[in-house]
C-alpha cells in the first residue's frame, strides 16, 4: 500500500521509509511532482500535522502522513513549541538556539521535551500519534551532529546531547521514532 508523506525533505522520507519497510511503499511530495508549499498556520502541533496530511490526501486520494515537531520548554511556558523552526529566524538553527538560551537565562529549571505529532489521513479521516522525549537544556552548544536544537538538548538518562550522539543512536530514541512506532503498531493491528 502506498503512503504519501507530506514532505519535500528526502531525509525525512528515508527515515520514515526505513521504519515502515514492508508495510508501506513510502512516497514524498516530490515523488508525486507536487511542489506546492503547504501553509502551516495551525495553532497546535495536531492542527499543523492535520493541515499537511489532509492537503495531500485531498490532492491525491492516497493515504497521507503529516508530521509536526518541535521543542517545548517548561520554563518558557512551552515556547518555542510550534514556532521551533522559526523562533528567531526561519531555519537559522544557531539564532533559534540563542534566543531560547537568552530567554532561559540562569533559570535552574532546564527541563524540556521534543514532541512529534503524526496525522494519518485516509478515507476514514484523521488519526493521530504522538512521541515525546524528555530531557534538559544546556547553556551552551555541544556536538556537531543532527540539526535544530540538538546541540543543547540532553535526553533523560544520558550525558550526551543529541548532537553528540551517532545519528543511528538518536533515531532509536527520538520523539519521531516513538510517534512512528505508535503509528506502526496501530497499522499492524
Ligand atoms: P519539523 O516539524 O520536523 O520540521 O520540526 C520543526 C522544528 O522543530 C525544526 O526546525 C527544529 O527546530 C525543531 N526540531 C524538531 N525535531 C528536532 C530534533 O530531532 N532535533 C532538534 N530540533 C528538532
Amino acid at each position: 500500500m502506498e503512503l504519501l508523506v507530506a514532505t519535500h525533505n528526502q531525509h525525512k522520507k528515508e527515515e520514515i521509509q526505513q521504519i515502515l519497510q514492508g508495510l508501506f511503499e513510502v512516497k514524498s511530495l516530490t515523488d508525486y511532482d507536487i511542489h506546492d508549499e503547504i501553509i502551516e498556520d495551525g495553532h497546535t502541533f495536531h492542527e499543523n500535522a492535520l493541515i499537511k496530511a489532509k492537503y495531500c490526501f485531498d490532492k491525491t486520494g492516497i493515504p497521507s502522513l503529516g508530521d509536526d515537531s518541535g521543542l517545548v520548554v517548561d520554563a518558557l511556558d512551552g515556547r518555542p513549541g510550534i514556532y521551533s523552526a522559526r523562533y528567531a529566524s526561519n531555519h537559522d538553527f544557531p539564532k533559534n538556539i540563542s534566543k531560547v538560551l537568552e530567554e532561559l537565562g540562569n533559570n535552574t529549571n532546564r527541563s524540556a521535551y521534543f514532541v512529534t505529532v503524526l496525522c494519518y489521513y485516509s478515507i476514514e479521516g484523521p488519526k493521530y500519534y504522538e512521541g515525546r522525549v524528555y530531557g534538559n537544556l544546556l547553556s551552551e552548544n555541544k556536538g556537531k551532529q543532527g540539526f535544530g536544537y540538538d546541540p543543547v538538548f540532553v535526553p533523560e538518562g544520558y550525558e550526551l546531547t543529541f548532537a553528540e550522539m551517532e545519528p543511528e543512536h538518536k533515531n532509536r530514541i527520538s520523539h519521531r521514532k516513538k510517534a512512528l512506532d505508535a503509528f506502526l503498531a496501530d497499522m499492524e493491528q
